[in-house]
């Protein structure tokens, strides 16, 4: 089976109801991201985080995959896929993917505030303020934050530069490291691009300008038509 990566971001989960983080009254508009999404802002006001994730947390938990999700987990049965995500959601899990890698960790998990090996489980929405890890420090969202190192991005990149296959889906590409795995995706594999407003990328990206909702079932198509 062909080797089929795909990067997704904020997009693929906006038809979800889970907001982007540029678009017009994307999430950043009512924070400010160094309050809330740096370890800086975790120091200074923990509970304003704790409060911003446990709310983002409980719009995840409500939400449900949509057509982008859902096309993507059934190409399993046509290439071997493996999707590199900066959501923070498990959307593509409950859609049925089985391998997903989160670049930018992951809402529905703790982790310890000394040691980021130490990682939970969260039932419900809610990390509260006092609960602890093994270490008997504070548990924050598992979530990699601005400034903080991006564990997950040497094993994608390696896993990019053995695609056969390369897509991405609803980022505007704006954050690295991120958004430079595509540049170790081989020249000559086919490289494909569903974004209604489609950032520029380079000559070789066949794009759909359409949300994921249809433009990925789309793509779906065009991959087990042309490549399966
Ligand atoms: N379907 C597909 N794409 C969409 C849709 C949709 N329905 N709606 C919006 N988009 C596209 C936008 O055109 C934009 O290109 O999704 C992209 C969203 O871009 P961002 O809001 O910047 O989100 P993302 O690229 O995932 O941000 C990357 O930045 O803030 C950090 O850590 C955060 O993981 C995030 C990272």
């Amino acid at each position: 089976m062909k080797k089929l990566i795909i990067l997704t971001g904020a997009g693929i989960s906006a038809e979800s109801g889970l907001k982007t983080f540029r678009d017009s009254d994307g999430l950043w508009e009512g924070y400010d991201i160094n309050e809330v999404a740096t370890p800086e802002g975790w120091r200074r006001n923990p509970e304003l985080v704790q409060e911003f994730y446990n709310m983002r947390r409980k719009a995840v938990v409500e939400a449900e995959p949509n057509a982008g999700h859902i096309s993507l987990a059934a190409l399993e049965k046509y290439f071997d896929v493996t999707i590199i995500t900066q959501n923070i959601d498990n959307l593509h899990e409950k859609a049925g993917s089985t391998s997903v890698i989160h670049l930018h960790g992951v809402i529905t998990k703790s982790q310890s505030s000394v040691d980021p090996n130490l990682v939970y489980d969260i039932e419900g929405y809610e990390i509260r303020m006092g609960e602890k890890c093994e270490k008997g420090s504070q548990l924050r969202p598992h979530v990699v934050w601005f400034g903080e190192a991006v564990p997950m991005f040497e094993p994608a990149a390696k896993i990019c530069s053995k695609a056969d296959l390369f897509a991405v889906v609803g980022t505007s590409l704006q954050v690295y490291p991120a958004a430079g795995l595509m540049d170790f995706v081989q020249y000559d594999a086919p490289k494909f691009l569903v974004d209604p407003n489609a950032p520029y990328v380079s000559r070789n990206v066949q794009v759909i300008q359409e949300k994921a909702g249809t433009g990925v079932p789309k793509l779906a198509q065009l991959l087990i038509e042309q490549f399966a």
